[in-house]
């Protein structure tokens, strides 16, 4: 094993694509379904100007949500789970993107500004 620095540095977007059978005891969001999304939400995110330009778009497995209705997005960090209509909802999915993505990056600037406040005061003391 060895660590690797990845590009996506700004986190992830996983888009449940798990297909179960139709008579399975519980629904799931859909292969197809969750393919396209992801497709489209990776193209959308790409050309972005901000943070969100730099988060990976993944389609994944079941994240044990399973809605009746729609795809289940998930984003990391965060922890944070969205179930979406495929097509209805798509711009507000890249509105929730750039927005989770813009906000990550400035709590993360204001925790390194905090960092070094701290560290000046110390030095200062
Ligand atoms: S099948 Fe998509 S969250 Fe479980």
């Amino acid at each position: 094993m060895r660590d690797e620095t990845p590009p996506w540095d700004h986190g992830v977007v996983l888009v449940c694509t798990h297909q179960r059978d139709p008579d399975a005891a519980k629904p799931s969001c859909g292969r197809e379904a969750g393919l396209k999304l992801r497709q489209w939400l990776k193209q959308a995110a790409r050309a972005e100007d901000g943070p969100a330009a730099r988060c990976r778009v993944l389609a994944t497995g079941c994240l044990d949500v399973c809605p009746h209705d729609g795809v289940t997005v998930g984003f990391e960090p965060g922890h944070r789970a969205v179930v979406v209509d495929p097509e209805a909802d798509r711009e507000a999915l890249l509105a929730l993107t750039r927005a989770h993505f813009e906000g990550l990056t400035a709590t993360a600037a204001a925790g390194k500004r905090e960092k070094a406040r701290r560290a000046l005061g110390r030095l200062l003391k």
